[in-house]
């Protein structure tokens, strides 16, 4: 397999007296879904936002597309093609649906020869049900219809890589298989995506590779078969 685009080597974080993450090792490839899976606290979390810069105290190797992110600011880190979906899903609800995604345009990155461009007519066609709500505010958006626009408006930004933090928390079955088929949909078009996750059964659909996160140790990595209900 070629040389990995997300690789996260020793990666530790403390948040004063308490040590959160002890040496967290992955790596994953173009066209490839890792799935970090953990209880509630193993610091998946953390994880994602100590790779984007978004962590306190962290020390560790991450390289992104062969170079070193470690240090970086969030938004240079975004810049470079690595794209973030945090736990909260933070929408503008007082902008529209297209509005939010003209947001997550970056610049810089959208004549880049190797990033597929995205539009707002192609994100609408992974997410049809943002193409019947382009002009109403962010606000009236269900919990689903939110996670569909910020993973459509990280897409705005060309990225080659996504962080998608827990995308299924507290959605109903059906969106979850929507978010899922979205998902799978990405990797065939070669995007690599790092997820968190809970929900082992959203997991072992979407994912090529898991990596299980206690208390804030990787203590397996290896494939799906993993998430089989005998492991953690
Ligand atoms: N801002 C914070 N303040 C205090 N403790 C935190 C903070 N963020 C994370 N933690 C602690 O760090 C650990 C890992 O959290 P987190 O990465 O959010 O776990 P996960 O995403 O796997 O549920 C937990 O013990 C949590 O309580
Ligand atoms: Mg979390």
């Amino acid at each position: 397999m070629s040389s990995a685009l997300l690789q996260v080597k020793n990666l530790s974080a403390r948040l004063g007296a308490a040590q959160l993450l002890f040496g967290i090792d992955f790596e994953a490839h173009a066209g490839e879904v890792v799935v970090l899976v953990g209880r509630n606290g193993a610091g998946k979390s953390t994880t994602l936002k100590a790779i984007m810069g978004l962590a306190s105290e962290v020390s560790g190797t991450v390289m992104f597309s062969g170079q070193s992110i470690a240090g970086l600011e969030p938004h240079t880190i975004a810049r470079l093609g690595l794209g973030y979906v945090p736990e909260e899903r933070r929408i503008f609800t007082g902008l529209t649906v297209a509005e939010n995604l003209e947001v997550g345009r970056i610049p810089s990155r959208s004549d880049t020869a190797d990033a597929p461009r995205w539009s707002v007519d192609r994100v609408c066609e992974l997410f049809p049900k943002l193409k019947e709500m382009l002009d109403r505010p962010g606000g009236q958006m269900s919990g689903g219809e939110q996670q569909m626009l910020t993973i459509a408006r990280t897409l705005m930004g060309n990225p080659r890589a996504i962080l998608l933090d827990e995308p299924s928390e507290g959605l109903a079955p059906i969106v979850v298989e929507r978010i899922a088929e979205s998902i799978q949909r990405l990797k065939r078009d070669g995007l690599c995506i790092v997820l968190s996750e809970q929900n082992t059964h959203f997991a072992r659909a979407v994912a090529d590779r898991a990596i299980v996160i206690e208390r804030g140790c990787v203590t397996h990595a290896g494939g799906i078969e993993l998430l089989e209900p005998t492991h953690p």
